[in-house]
């Protein structure tokens, strides 16, 4: 009798043909709006992961100039067309959401040094909070590691020009939100 054939931990047997499960990376920000650093990480998840889900926090601490929809439409408008990103939002325990999609891995950017410690204290938190889940750090393009959200509309709303830093959908949207103000 030949030997049971070798299954790759964790996959599925289903009749004689073995699927590997999909390999799901969840990237959680506020992504108020979205710009160039985030989609440059989100560029590199998908060249070790199979999925992204792009999971938008529902915060309203932090006076969002954008709605939870309008983020997530955004994000439609400039990845729709690739099945392997979806968009969600989530509020409460990122490591509970991490449970409810059953993903493993949170993918983080880590821009400069400074992001490093809040980084560490808050994987080390999920860490304890869900010892199932692990938190990866990805490191952008050099030209965006000064780039954040919330710098990205402090230069629109100073009429500065913000093109190649936030893809045009953007764009358009903050010449909707601030009409007169960006200086592109
Ligand atoms: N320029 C960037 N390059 C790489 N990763 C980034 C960049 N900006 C943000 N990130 C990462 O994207 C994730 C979501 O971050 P977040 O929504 O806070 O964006 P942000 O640009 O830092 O916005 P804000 O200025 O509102 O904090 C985090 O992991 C953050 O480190
Ligand atoms: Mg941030």
């Amino acid at each position: 009798m030949s030997p049971a054939p070798q299954m790759p931990a964790g996959a599925l047997p289903v009749g004689a043909v073995t699927l590997s499960p999909r390999r799901l990376a969840v990237y959680p920000g506020s992504f108020d709006p979205p710009h160039n650093g985030h989609l440059d990480i989100i560029q590199r998840c998908l060249s070790v992961f199979d999925e992204v889900l792009i999971a938008v926090l529902v915060n309203e601490e932090k006076k969002p100039l954008f709605t939870i929809e309008e983020r997530q439409e955004m994000f439609h408008e400039i990845l729709g067309g690739d099945s392997r990103v979806r968009v969600e939002s989530f509020s409460g325990l990122l490591v509970d959401f991490m449970d409810r999609v059953d993903a493993v891995p949170i993918v983080r950017g880590l821009r400069a040094l400074s992001d490093f410690d809040y980084e560490f204290q808050m994987a080390l938190m999920n860490r304890r909070l869900n010892p199932r889940v692990e938190t990866l750090f990805m490191m952008p393009k050099e030209e965006y590691s000064y780039l954040s959200s919330r710098l990205a509309k402090e230069a629109f709303s100073l009429g500065g020009n913000i093109s190649g830093l936030v893809p045009p959908q953007v764009l358009a949207r903050l010449h909707e939100k601030m009409p007169n103000r960006g200086g592109a």
